[in-house]
């Protein structure tokens, strides 16, 4: 068939070729920069005839943007949160947001341990000071961390990727408690975590993390007064959203001393400029939001976000939506 009679499809980053393999045949495609952050003029100037869009959470979709796509089926989002996206404006129009979940859990997971256990063992501390000359004997007292066994673990929206979580932390030997809106009694049962309130979580565990999606609710969960309640000792590990964490807070707690630590792979704003204060912060880690980044994950990611695009271009329901509401109206 004629590329041009094929269904327009806007790809607002330019992506590995392999990872899209499925489109081919399929869609005609206009495709933006390698690392958009924002929506390309080159592509806005093709809205009006497109019929599907594959985003990435960089990039802002408005209910304004979506008044230039009137003719538009589907948008794919690859990523699991979909906070960049106008959902209710999106449903309002009928079109279905696809999302890639199950598929970035277990590489989420294994970065939030990763973070859990480099700042418990202050790994960013350490490497800084070897890398500066500061080793200069094995110091019965240098650089002394946290044990994770037998410490308390706060795991805070129990998701899938809370539960890859928490499964990974019993192995290393940790107590797990959690807080979320669902309780989830079998698991409660199977992994032998407990339900706390969130206040009690946060008064108890010596790490919390956080799993739960940037929603108008989550937004600065933790606040001014949620560190004050943690313990002195306790590490702060945020795989989730930036934004579920006032900054100007945690900036004031890792300075005052009201926790002892920070491991973010996301941050407010995202990416945080080079002269942040928290890039002065010994006791805080942070990696430029790398949860879902293994080759693996990010092709299997390409591929789900392929699979919605496509069910969307035909009308059919899409494997994974965000907006399934789409469906009743
Ligand atoms: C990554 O942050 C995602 O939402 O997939």
């Amino acid at each position: 068939m004629n590329p041009s009679e094929l269904p327009l499809v806007l790809i607002t980053h330019t992506l590995p070729d392999d990872w899209l393999t499925s489109l081919e045949g399929k869609v005609n495609s206009k495709i933006g920069p390698t690392d958009a952050t924002y929506f390309s003029p080159d592509l806005e100037a093709h809205l009006e005839q497109a019929e599907g869009l594959f985003t990435l959470l960089t990039i802002p979709v408005s209910d304004e943007l979506l008044s230039k796509a009137p003719n538009l089926k589907v948008i794919s989002n690859m990523a699991v949160g979909v906070d960049n996206i106008d959902l209710d404006a999106c449903t309002r129009r009928g079109i279905p947001v696809g999302n890639t979940p199950g598929v970035l859990t277990e590489a989420t997971a294994d970065l939030t341990v990763s973070l859990l256990l480099a700042s418990a063992r202050r790994l960013f501390e350490a490497n800084l000071d070897a890398r500066k000359g500061l080793w200069t004997t094995w110091s019965p007292t240098g650089w002394l961390g946290y044990d994770l066994d037998g410490a308390t673990l706060g795991i805070i929206g129990m998701g899938k990727i809370g539960k890859a979580v928490a499964q990974r932390a019993k192995g290393f030997g940790m107590d797990l408690i959690y807080y979320d809106p669902n309780r989830i009694p079998d698991f409660e049962i199977s992994l032998s975590v407990r339900f706390s309130p969130l206040d009690q979580l946060l008064h108890t565990s010596d790490f919390v993390c956080l799993h739960v999606p940037l929603t108008p609710q989550t937004r600065h969960m933790i606040s001014y007064d949620a560190l004050r309640a943690m313990k002195p000792t306790a590490t702060l590990v945020n795989t989730a959203r930036g934004q579920i964490v006032n900054t100007e807070a945690l900036v004031t707690a890792l300075k005052e001393g009201w926790i002892a630590a920070a491991a973010l792979d996301v941050t407010d704003p995202e990416p945080l400029p080079p002269n942040h204060p928290l890039f002065e912060l010994p006791n805080c880690l942070i990696v430029p939001h790398i949860g879902s980044a293994t080759r693996n994950t990010r092709r299997k990611m390409a591929e789900l976000a392929c699979q919605n695009l496509l069910a969307g271009l035909v009308g059919e329901r899409l494997p994974h939506c965000a907006n399934p509401e789409v469906y009743e109206t």
